[in-house]
This record gives C-alpha cells, sequence and structure tokens, in this order.
C-alpha cells in the first residue's frame, strides 16, 4: 500500500542527506510530504545552491512552515511516519518539551501523541548536558534518535554516496526495501 511520509528539513548542517534521502524514494511506492523551517530553507541554500522549488519532482507536496491546517497537524490524516532530517537541536528541544511554534513541531507532536514512527536525524556536535537529555525525552516518548553519521565501511567515493548510505539506513529505519543499498556482509 502507498505509503504517506514527512520529511522535515530544519536547520542544521547536512541537508545533502535530505536530498539523498528524495532520491531513494523517487522510485518507490511513497508520497512525500515537505516541511522547511526558515533556517532549513537557508542551510539548503548555502550548503547545496537549492531552494525547495528545486526539489519538486522528488516532493509530492511541499506544506508551508507555519500553515497549521496542513494535514499534518492532525491526527486524523494518518500519515505513516515522518522523518526529520536534518534535526537541529532547537527542533529537537521543541519536539522534547511540548513546544508548537511551527509545523515541523506539531505534526511531530501528532506523531508522538498518535504513537507512529518519528525519526530525528540530529545534527550537533559536540553535545550539552541539554542536548542529551532532549534526546533522551524524546527517546522516552518514542521517537528514534538516528543522528545522520557517516560511516566508512562501504567505502564511499564520493559526498553523494556517504549521504546517500546515511539516507538508506533512514529508510530501512521507515521499513523501506531499498534495491542494491550496499549491505555489511562480513569481511
Ligand atoms: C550553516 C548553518 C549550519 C547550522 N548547523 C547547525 C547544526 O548542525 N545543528 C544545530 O542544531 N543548529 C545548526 N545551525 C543553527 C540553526 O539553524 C538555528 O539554531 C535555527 O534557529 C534552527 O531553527 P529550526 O530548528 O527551526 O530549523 C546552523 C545554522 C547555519 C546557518
Amino acid at each position: 500500500m502507498r505509503k504517506k511520509i514527512i520529511l522535515a528539513i530544519t536547520g542544521a548542517s547536512g541537508t545533502l542527506f535530505a536530498v539523498q534521502f528524495l532520491k531513494l524514494m523517487q522510485h518507490l511506492d511513497v508520497e512525500i510530504h515537505g516541511i522547511i523551517s526558515d533556517a532549513g530553507r537557508l542551510v539548503l541554500q548555502h550548503e547545496l545552491r537549492l531552494t525547495p522549488d528545486d526539489l519538486k519532482e522528488y516532493v509530492g507536496q511541499w506544506h508551508a512552515k507555519d500553515n497549521f491546517a496542513a494535514p499534518m497537524s492532525s491526527g486524523s490524516s494518518k500519515f505513516d511516519a515522518m522523518l526529520v532530517l536534518p534535526c537541529t537541536m532547537g527542533t529537537l528541544g521543541a519536539i522534547a518539551n511540548g513546544v508548537v511554534n511551527n509545523l515541523v513541531h506539531r505534526a511531530a507532536d501528532v506523531m508522538l501523541k498518535e504513537k507512529k514512527p518519528l525519526l530525528l536525524a540530529a545534527r550537533e556536535t559536540p553535545f550539552n548536558r541539554i542536548h542529551l537529555e532532549n534526546m533522551l525525552k524524546v527517546h522516552d516518548a518514542g521517537a528514534i534518535v538516528c543522528p545522520p553519521m557517516p560511516s566508512f565501511y562501504h567505502h564511499p567515493e564520493n559526498l553523494e554516496e556517504m549521504a546517500g548510505f546515511v539516507a538508506g539506513r533512514l529508510a530501512d529505519l521507515l521499513g523501506f526495501e531499498i534495491e542494491g543499498l550496499k549491505r555489511w556482509k562480513g569481511l
């Protein structure tokens, strides 16, 4: 059955991970609903020279970040899962504390109350105590904290491959079957 996924891009470094994730989703039976924070827009422009419009071929629909009337504002709209990629410490903190200042926060709040998968690709370094406490809070509330940490054992040849591997692991967590994804088979 066709899945409905929310992809939120917030203003942490690593917008390439989001683009590679969208590329992996492109040929799957999935409907992608995008939300991007103001800072996410800024970082996407700075890191990749892209605007949300440039990603239109991958995102079924973009929802304005302050549109609290968007479908994902309500549990009745039945989204299958939500991924925040990359996820800032600001957005993580809002979600952890039930603070709703934009549609990303509201959609995440809804996923938690509906007991639906919420993946937070939290990105910062180093973490302070507040970041760590917030990660534990969202974990205890049912979210999966999955920082986009690149790995090297699959010998990536470029940044796209490196980010693609991380995106593949996130797709795994969301239950997608991605053909051709490199997997560890032992030494
Ligand atoms: C180029 C750039 C990179 C940033 N990287 C991070 C980051 O990795 N993690 C983070 O928590 N904030 C980062 N920030 C700061 C956030 O964008 C800022 O805290 C913002 O208020 C977050 O808002 P949002 O969560 O609504 O996107 C970065 C900002 C810029 C301009």
